[in-house]
């Protein structure tokens, strides 16, 4: 039987890592929703018009290592405030969150609007400088020219568009538990949304 974990919260909050962790742990496939948005994003960069690549968008375009960069992260919010665009992924997100053996997903609105029947919900969050000083030190490991208060202004400007957006703004679902990584470790962070998820099996 499809079993389904539900993961939201704003950029850098751990969810990536959350859900990775997590989906190993119990033996779930995982799919980052943000890599959708960051295809579309991309290819709207490069030219492309927003729902067009939307409804066109093949799993070989989520493999791009050129998804990770700040520009795409950008470009990606804005095309996800479009319903049209929206729409066109809903398809392949509920096809993967059926899976027969067990799914991860993670991003904005699994728990509100993609899977709002999902057993397990969490909502992973931190404060804000916490977020832009970790995906601070990501970009920099990676070799991007950066600076902490850049970064610090691209995370709240996404946050400002992916919540104040009229379409699966970013909201944690009334059923879902928060977890704030501020102070928690990356094991610590894992156990707990472990924990979760037993209370719910
Ligand atoms: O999670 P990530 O930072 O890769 O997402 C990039 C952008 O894609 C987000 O800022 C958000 O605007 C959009 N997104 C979304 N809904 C999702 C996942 C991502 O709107 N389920």
């Amino acid at each position: 039987m499809s079993f389904t974990i539900a993961i939201d919260g704003p950029a850098a909050a751990g969810k990536g890592t959350i859900s990775k962790a997590v989906a190993a742990h119990f033996g779930f496939a995982h799919l980052d929703t943000g890599l959708l948005y960051r295809a579309v994003g991309a290819k709207v960069l490069a030219g492309a018009d927003p729902v067009v690549a939307a409804s066109t968008l093949a799993p070989s375009d989520l493999e791009d290592d050129s998804l990770r960069t700040p520009a795409v992260a950008g470009a990606a919010s804005e095309v996800a405030v479009h319903a049209a665009v929206r729409d066109a992924l809903v398809a392949f997100q509920r096809r993967f969150a059926a899976r027969p053996d067990g799914a991860v997903l993670d991003g904005r609105d699994i728990g509100t609007v993609i899977c709002p029947d999902a057993p397990v919900k969490l909502f992973v969050t931190a404060s804000p400088e916490t977020r832009a000083e970790r995906r601070f030190q990501e970009l920099i490991g990676k070799g991007h020219d950066v600076t902490l208060a850049g970064v610090l202004d691209d995370v709240k400007a996404r946050d400002d568009r992916d919540r104040n957006r009229e379409v699966a703004p970013l909201v944690p679902a009334d059923d879902a538990v928060t977890i704030d990584t501020s102070d928690l470790t990356i094991a610590q962070a894992v156990a707990r949304a472990v924990e979760i998820i037993d209370q719910h099996r």
